[in-house]
């Protein structure tokens, strides 16, 4: 019986945003012992992922992948035994075209043979990405095959789909059989980023959910400009702690899977609270994979409310200041089904403060700073109750 993948938004980190082409084996080793040793594994995090240039530039004689003997001496199966030695996931990377976005061997026509090398490896997850496909076959087409090449290939791999969003994704990828789908373009250490990618997967909530989660792409919290790929960041990049902290709700909140993207070996303070903030995870794994819905504020459009019932009754909120202005935030309850003559209240307990901030009947007012927010598990109390019982 195959183990049921992604009953939750994956976990993990990814070589990506902060290495780029400069992996090796040092290195995805040394991020394994980092999971384990800063917490983050006992936080939930799993899957060590390893991004594009992992490979030679040709295929062997039998035409299979070959990982790169300079960059990984002791092949991948090795570096895939390392990760597993310590309880984690092993994640690599492929492409469903003709070549991966940085010019190595990608899957296309080769979607089995790939598919049995990665199991052999013992791989537990595949990012599969939209570079150089082929023109006359439809995307679509080309997720299903690696899909049902990988359903087949004799272990569990969970299978990222990485197509940023393109050609209606978000009405396919499920019924294709991936565990997750990219849903925008890439994402880079900057407020602006953050901003326009979760803005874009607002009201989209609908068409993910247990077994597929729409991936708003890796984190950059914790990067503050660093990175081998001057795309991603560099001079001129990084973003406030407020600011990574805004973007960690977001993603939680909204289910994206929650890959960490910045060099896990050398976390900060901050960034090691940020990421391992266990209420704002909790929220993220909540069982029930409920998606959020948007309550827009009456006067402001761009400060936002996102509302998503969890397993036990409860609520998460998350109420987000876009602008660059402090600005005030009014959630009615009225519009997340609260009527005042209920008799009933929410209880707010404040996932970033940890602490219980009161009850509430009608409607919760605050003022966010210019990117901040807060988040909060509120749970509905029956004020008729308590009151007899004193
Ligand atoms: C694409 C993906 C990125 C990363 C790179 C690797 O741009 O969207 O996440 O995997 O390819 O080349």
């Amino acid at each position: 019986m195959p183990k049921k993948l992604a009953l939750t938004p994956p976990m993990g980190w990814n070589s990506w945003n902060t290495f780029s082409w400069k992996i090796d084996e040092e290195l995805i080793k040394g991020a394994a012992d980092a999971m384990v040793s800063t917490g983050l594994k006992d936080a939930g995090y799993e899957y060590v992922v390893i991004d594009d240039c992992w490979s030679l530039k040709e295929r062997d004689e039998n035409g299979c992948l070959v990982a790169d003997p300079q960059k990984f001496p002791h092949g991948m199966k090795a570096v895939a035994d390392y990760v597993h030695s310590k309880g984690l996931k092993f994640g690599i990377y492929s492409c469903s075209g003709t070549h991966t976005c940085a010019g190595y061997p990608g899957s296309f026509e080769h979607e089995f043979q790939d598919a049995a090398t990665f199991a052999s490896w013992g791989v537990d997850f595949l990012k599969y990405d939209y570079c150089y496909k082929p023109k006359g076959i439809p995307g679509e087409l080309l997720y299903k095959r690696m899909a049902m090449a990988l359903r087949n290939c004799g272990r569990d791999i969970l299978f990222s789909a990485c197509n940023w969003g393109a050609d209606g994704v978000h009405n396919w990828i499920r019924e294709s059989g991936a565990q997750m789908f990219r849903s925008t373009g890439d994402i880079q250490d900057s407020w602006q980023s953050i901003k326009n990618l979760a803005l874009s997967q607002f009201g989209k909530q609908s068409q993910a959910g247990v077994y597929c989660w729409n991936d708003i792409d890796m984190l950059v919290v914790g990067m503050s400009g660093h990175s081998e790929n001057n795309w991603i960041a560099g001079e001129g990049f990084g973003c406030t702690d407020i600011e990574y902290k805004t973007h960690f709700s977001l993603w939680a909140i909204m289910n994206s899977p929650l890959m960490i993207g910045c060099d896990i070996r050398n976390m900060n303070d901050k960034t090691k609270e940020i990421l391992m903030n266990r209420d704002v995870i909790a929220l993220n794994q909540d069982p029930e994979g409920r998606g959020p819905y948007e309550v827009q504020h009456w006067s402001n459009d761009r400060v936002k409310a996102l509302v998503k019932p969890l397993e036990n009754g409860d609520y998460a909120i998350g109420l987000f200041n876009f602008t660059d202005q402090r600005s005030e935030m009014s959630l009615e309850f009225w519009d997340i089904g609260l009527p005042y003559a209920s008799g009933y209240a929410l209880e707010f307990y404040d996932c970033w403060a940890h602490k219980t901030v009161g009850q509430f009947r009608e409607r919760y007012v605050t003022h966010i700073e210019p990117h901040d927010c807060e988040v909060f598990r509120a749970k509905l109390v029956n004020l008729n109750k308590r009151r007899r019982r004193k």
